[in-house]
């Protein structure tokens, strides 16, 4: 399965037109199963508002959320590139204050971050956070930070001013130093001419088949929960299903003395036992 992956390994992919993958992981178990697939990347996505703390959306989000999850998935993880998601506000303010943000979830064990958006401001923070030596993926269409401004969850780009717009963010990530860029909800051949017109590897979700690369959520991939999900969400398994199976046996079965039985009991000698009282 090779060594550690590195932006390098990345960029090579791209070069070799090899697919590269990511998913998202928010905790020391999930991390060591999605690390063992073979994955490239493991993205501490800010998804884990909605997924993992039942937010909202993600603008609830803080830095001690992330930090506290990068930490727990670094711990799980041996060989996946680990990408931190930098949350709603950490990377707007200052200068300063978005280069420490972004170096405390270094610090906390990710081997990158990535910053929604593609305007002159987030690109300027994005430049500033790559001269301090710390990689940036870059993350476009629908950035769900914004979705109070985009009036809810759409697909971007369908418009041509708006792909060309999208095209040109693209572009400035890349001449701002990100090492790739995900692709969130936009029309798959638009995903293909921002693919083919920049140098740096785009990660698709929801942005069809010719991206270089495709992420997903891996509790949608895995459907642990029921709730609705997007049409680019392929469920490989129903964990839910199989969760609900488990846990109602588990409660029938104690309800009705099937369970603890001897085997799952420790055993020892009944008057040695019986000394204890
Ligand atoms: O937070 C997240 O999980 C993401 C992916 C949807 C790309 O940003």
């Amino acid at each position: 399965m090779g060594g550690k992956v590195t932006i390098t390994t990345l960029l090579e992919k791209k070069k070799l037109k090899k697919p590269i993958t990511m998913l998202t992981a928010y905790d020391f178990s999930l991390a060591k199963a999605v690390d063992l697939s073979g994955v490239d990347c493991i993205l501490v996505g800010d998804s884990l508002g909605n997924v993992v703390l039942g937010y909202e959306h993600t603008l609830q989000v803080t830095m001690e959320d992330m930090l506290h999850h990068v930490q727990a998935v670094a711990r799980g993880a041996k060989r996946a590139m680990i990408v931190a998601d930098m949350p709603f506000l950490s990377c707007h303010l200052t200068t300063a204050e978005s280069i420490r943000n972004a170096g405390s979830l270094i610090q906390a064990g990710a081997h990158a971050v990535k910053i929604e958006g593609g305007g002159a401001q987030v690109t300027g923070t994005v430049e500033a956070i790559v001269e301090a030596g710390i990689p940036v993926m870059g993350h476009i269409g629908l950035t769900p930070q914004r979705v109070l401004q985009l009036g809810g969850y759409k697909v971007q780009g369908k418009e041509e001013a708006e792909a060309g717009l999208l095209f040109q963010e693209a572009k400035s990530l890349e001449a701002a130093g990100a090492f790739a860029v995900v692709l969130e909800c936009i029309p798959a051949r638009l995903a293909e001419r921002i693919t083919t017109g920049i140098g740096i590897p785009t990660i698709g979700i929801g942005a069809g088949p010719y991206c270089d690369g495709q992420v997903l959520v891996t509790y949608d991939l895995l459907g642990i929960n029921d709730t609705p999900t997007p049409k680019f969400v392929k469920k490989y398994a129903d964990l839910h299903a199989a969760v609900q199976e488990a846990l109602q046996t588990f409660v029938a079965e104690v309800n009705e003395g099937i369970f603890p039985d001897l085997e799952h009991s420790y055993t020892g000698q009944k008057e040695k036992i019986c000394k204890l009282y």
